[in-house]
């Protein structure tokens, strides 16, 4: 009955001109396979240093000249997990240039030692305003395969003027937890008042949370919340007929510089949420506080890549099974679906804007799903970065382009809950996104005491690895009632907090009885000199 009745729906509303559908959708870069600047003694035929149906694409950061990507450690056999590419040409496929220079590499060597200026796994990387690459080491080799911690998690800055690490962040322990996997950051420069002032947001993926680093006042702390973690029913994602199974939690993240607005979103969930800059800057949780997380919206389907817009501070999101990237306002709540691609936009990992070219996006495509599935297709284009002009401010309103074809599961069109009118509007692309806050005046109550400390074995392996390792099944979908409002669907309302300092009583103890609410300071060694 379900699929039934979105059938009619779309079908109503999907336009055949829809094949012509992203004009201003460009390829920056398009791979087969990934290849490298290898040094001539480079063990090559060696699977484990170099398998190239292994090696994919997760991050990208773009200046004037330079394209920059990370290809994390998630199997076997990558050669280098941070490269660069010239930016001059457009559609070609460079080889790609270990960055700094292969000496960072640890793939197949076992004689680093985890202080060395090494690079172990990296999925994301960021550029600041003082001409600076920040690479997030999650330390993890292997990650979908046997997961071996080889370093802990750091982050080392490379000044892009001279390709030399300025700074090395270690973390404190105590902020870890045992199977972490740091996956994603933004750097808040709004209130720095220089380079080595910023704060740090950073995912942690497997054990889900949010860690702020105070690069001010160099001190760390995490928080979490249930929004952080996956929800079973959306632990299979699907792209075209390839479906695949991955309990991960927060993974995408973004920042809206203008309002202060942290989004972020689990892999497997539909929904997208928000967190304030002040909350997460005020320090550690007080026990039985809940973080003040806000539901954004609920989307067609699964995402990683998540940006804003500088125009006009639109999410821009890329639902996987849609094969699509696409904006929300939240100010306006229009949609738009700013770029359709069956085979160029399939699992878009990361979403970047870049100074260089202010009103322009950055994305990277990857075939994700098969190389995780093993049927990766070596002649096809597995690995692509796009480039897309985004509609400046109001020519937002009423841009229009044709709905693509529809998505036959995890639709919108029953989340009726919130919105009992606007549904009938003739703007297909709500389709998309459905945003409770605007439509619901009911604010957020915490329905239990969440204790933040005390409990909790954090030395027991990770319940969802069983899960990514396709060791169990998730619950069907079917089984879900979709008029059941989850907790999570509480969590409405726009207004900003107030900035403040929590202030935690509680002296830190020893790690051993590690606790969130508390700052956490490692010494952080300055590079520059070297
Ligand atoms: C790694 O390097 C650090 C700092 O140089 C040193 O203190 C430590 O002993 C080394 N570890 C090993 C296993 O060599």
């Amino acid at each position: 009955m379900f699929r039934i009745l979105i059938g009619v729906f779309c079908a109503v509303l999907w336009s055949p001109v829809s094949q012509a559908l992203s004009p201003g959708l460009q390829v920056a870069k398009q791979w087969k396979l990934l290849r490298y600047n290898f040094e001539p003694q480079a063990p090559i035929s060696d699977p484990n240093f170099y398998n190239p149906q292994n090696v994919l694409i997760t991050g990208v950061a773009v200046t004037n000249d330079r394209i920059f990507v990370a290809t994390p450690k998630l199997f076997s056999g990558v050669p280098s997990t941070v490269s660069w590419v010239s930016k001059a040409q457009f559609g070609d496929s460079p080889t790609l240039q270990a960055f700094p220079d292969w000496t960072f590499s640890n793939t197949g060597r076992s004689d680093f030692n985890c202080s060395d200026l090494i690079l172990t796994s990296v999925y994301r990387l960021r550029l600041d305003s003082c001409n600076r690459i920040w690479l997030l080491d999650a330390g993890i080799s292997r990650s979908l395969e046997d997961y071996e911690i080889t370093c802990p998690p750091k982050i080392l800055v490379v000044d892009l003027a001279t390709d030399r690490v300025v700074r090395r962040i270690d973390f404190p322990p105590e902020v870890l937890r045992g199977e972490s996997l740091f996956t994603n950051m933004v750097i808040d420069e709004t209130t720095a008042k220089g380079c080595d002032d910023v704060f740090v947001y950073i995912t942690d993926t497997v054990e889900p949370g949010i860690i702020v680093y105070d690069s001010g006042k160099d001190v760390t702390w995490r928080v979490s919340h249930p929004a952080m973690y996956p929800d079973p029913d959306f632990a299979q994602s699907e792209i075209h007929e390839h479906r695949f199974v991955l309990m991960d939690g927060v993974v995408g993240l973004t920042f809206d510089e203008r309002t202060g607005v942290v989004y972020f979103q689990p892999l497997a969930t539909d929904r997208v949420f928000s967190v304030h800059k002040n909350v997460l800057r005020a320090g550690p949780l007080p026990d039985n506080k809940m973080l003040d997380v806000k539901l954004v919206g609920k989307k067609s389907s699964q995402g990683i890549g998540l940006a804003v817009s500088p125009f006009d501070s639109s999410l821009i999101f890329s639902p996987l099974s849609e094969t699509a990237i696409a904006s929300w306002n939240p100010t306006t709540n229009q949609q738009s679906v700013l770029a359709f691609d069956r085979d160029q936009l399939q699992f878009v990992a990361d979403i970047t804007t870049t100074k260089s070219e202010p009103g322009v996006i950055y994305a990277i495509a990857s075939k994700f799903h098969r190389f995780f599935l093993k049927n990766l297709n070596p002649n096809e284009f597995n690995n692509r970065i796009v480039r897309l002009e985004l509609p400046a401010g109001n020519s937002l309103l009423g841009h229009r382009v044709a709905l693509p074809a529809a998505p036959t599961h995890n639709s919108l069109l029953n989340y009726g809950i919130y919105n009992t009118h606007g549904q009938t509007s003739t703007n297909a692309l709500q389709t998309y996104f459905t945003s409770p806050a605007l439509t619901t005046p009911f604010t957020t109550k915490t329905p239990f005491k969440f204790e933040s400390g005390g409990i909790v074995n954090y030395a027991a392996r990770n319940p969802f690895t069983a899960l990514n390792q396709g060791e169990a099944f998730p619950p069907s979908k079917a089984t879900r009632d979709n008029y059941q409002r989850s907790y999570l669907d509480t969590l409405v309302g726009t207004t900003a907090p107030a900035a403040t300092t929590r202030v935690v009583s509680v002296p830190p103890t020893a790690f051993s009885n590690r606790h969130s609410g508390y700052y956490y300071q490692r010494a952080t060694r300055s590079l520059g000199q070297q």
